[in-house]
């Protein structure tokens, strides 16, 4: 059992929700339309599938499995286990939560903001977004707004603030998300999205594309940066870790899809059927912001205005059972490693992080520098550099040496042994055989195969696909 002091989940059920909340967020509901879009759809979308379920899933066990073996935060976890040289891989994903956070805050802050211009009449404000993110001061309270209430939720600790949060929020979300759904589908040309988004075009298929699925099933899953291992330090020697990540990576996985379903009708309804709109200029980042509100326009101002309302209010939660978890991960370590009081380092990291975030807040418009700073091929804001650059690099190498660490280093027995505990039968099981094949050869291959055609193809435009 985890230490009284650390805090614990009060059952499984809190850890799959809490998990599953990390899980489900901006990345699924922002995030996986705009890069179905600028991924060709389809295509994008078998790719992503098979990466959740191929590479993600196991990796996320191993997380899971490593934190609740050592009980111990991202860094502590390596140490933990006696190889103190391997505790780069928790470095690696302490920095990557930092850097992550800081961006996701922003946009997070504008997902409140939009909560709140809705419900206090300003219901126009999806045709100003450009304006909207470039008004330093109103952008710059909702971050602030923003990164307390997270601050709140981790000072409050496990069972207390995480766990609780997320009992509430995720079912309300699901529900939000299904009325939406329903609605988009009754609107003309609705099935032209629908066909962009599930009849996959071969001739789409390019490194890019493999290279936006496998970022984007890593960011969807919180896997790479030691999330899954502090949440796994404080989950319960008796439950099922298989079974667990199965189910979070299902409603991660079918939350994203379920999203694709909201916003592809309508992004054909807007624009008459045609789709080629979600690949050019005007989709990216801004779509959820600026496509999305067309739905609640048509339902006239004052029942469109409290619809949009309340979706804009659960995309907040959605964020904020994600970014408690990105924020968690340094302050379980300042906790554990460091010895300081949980709120103390609350606060700390939390400010840490804002300052970080603040070429993000301003590289939306505010300032001509920060826009145009730092640009990427495709990259046409400085969080979406960050987010890419983060990804595909920090991500992506934490998850490739977090299996090769557990099934070589650690060595794969002891793995399997942790994940017996709590799974009845799991030795000599499907289960079994399917996730030592998967982390131990399918993973670090496949991994390590395709961080060089994504580092080739992103840094320094060579295709190997
Ligand atoms: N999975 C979150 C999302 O899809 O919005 C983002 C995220 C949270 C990434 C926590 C990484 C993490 F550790």
């Amino acid at each position: 059992m985890a230490t009284a002091n650390r805090g614990a989940f009060s059952n499984r059920l809190g850890f799959i929700l809490a998990a599953a909340g990390s899980a489900v967020g901006l990345g699924n509901i922002w995030r996986f339309p705009f890069e179905v879009g600028l991924g060709g759809g389809a295509a994008f979308v078998v790719m992503y599938l098979l990466f959740c379920f191929l590479l993600c899933f196991p990796v996320m066990v191993t997380e899971v499995a490593i934190g609740r073996k050592t009980q111990k935060n991202a860094i502590g976890a390596f140490n933990g286990l006696g190889f103190k040289n391997w505790n780069f891989v928790g470095k690696i994903g302490i920095l990557a939560g930092i850097l992550i956070l800081s961006y996701y805050n922003v946009i997070a802050g504008w997902t409140i903001g939009y909560f709140i211009e809705m419900v206090s009449g300003n219901f126009g404000i999806s045709k100003v977004f450009g304006s909207y993110t470039s008004d330093i001061l109103k952008v710059g309270i909702y971050a602030v707004i923003f990164m307390s209430f997270t601050s709140y939720f981790v000072s409050k600790g496990i069972s207390g603030g995480i766990e609780k949060l997320a009992k509430v929020l995720m079912p309300s979300l699901i529900f939000m998300i299904l009325c939406v759904v329903i609605y988009s589908f009754t609107l003309p040309n609705a099935m032209e999205g629908v066909k962009f988004y599930l009849i996959p075009d071969i001739s789409e298929m390019n490194a890019s594309v493999v290279s936006g699925a496998l970022r984007q099933a890593f960011f969807s899953l919180s896997l790479g940066m030691g999330a899954l291992i502090t949440y796994g330090s404080y989950l319960s020697r008796n439950d099922n870790i298989v079974s667990s990540s199965a189910f979070i990576t299902l409603a991660d996985v079918g939350i994203a899809f379920i999203a694709g379903f909201m916003i592809f009708p309508l992004v054909a309804y807007n624009n008459g059927g045609d789709m080629s709109m979600v690949q050019s200029d005007q989709a990216g980042p801004g779509l959820i912001f600026v496509t999305l509100p067309g739905i609640f326009e048509t339902l006239g101002p004052g029942l469109g205005a409290f619809v949009g309302g309340f979706f804009f209010l659960l995309l907040s939660f959605a964020a904020l059972t994600s970014t408690v978890s990105l924020l968690e991960v340094p302050v379980s370590y300042a906790v554990d490693e460091l010895g300081m009081k949980r709120q103390r380092s609350v606060i700390l990291v939390a400010a840490l992080i804002f300052v970080v975030g603040i070429p993000s807040l301003l590289g939306n418009g505010a300032s001509d520098f920060f826009t145009n700073w730092f640009k990427m091929p495709g990259g046409s804001t400085d969080f979406t550099t960050l987010a890419i650059l983060t990804t595909d690099v920090l991500l992506l190498i934490g998850g490739f040496c977090i299996v090769l660490f557990a099934s070589y280093i650690w060595r794969k027995e002891n793995l399997h042994q942790e994940l017996a505990s709590g799974y009845e039968g799991y030795l000599g099981s499907f289960a079994h055989k399917f996730l030592n094949f998967t982390i131990c050869y399918l993973s670090p291959i496949l991994l390590g195969l395709l961080f060089v055609v994504v580092f080739l193809n992103n840094y320094f435009g060579i295709s190997l696909i």
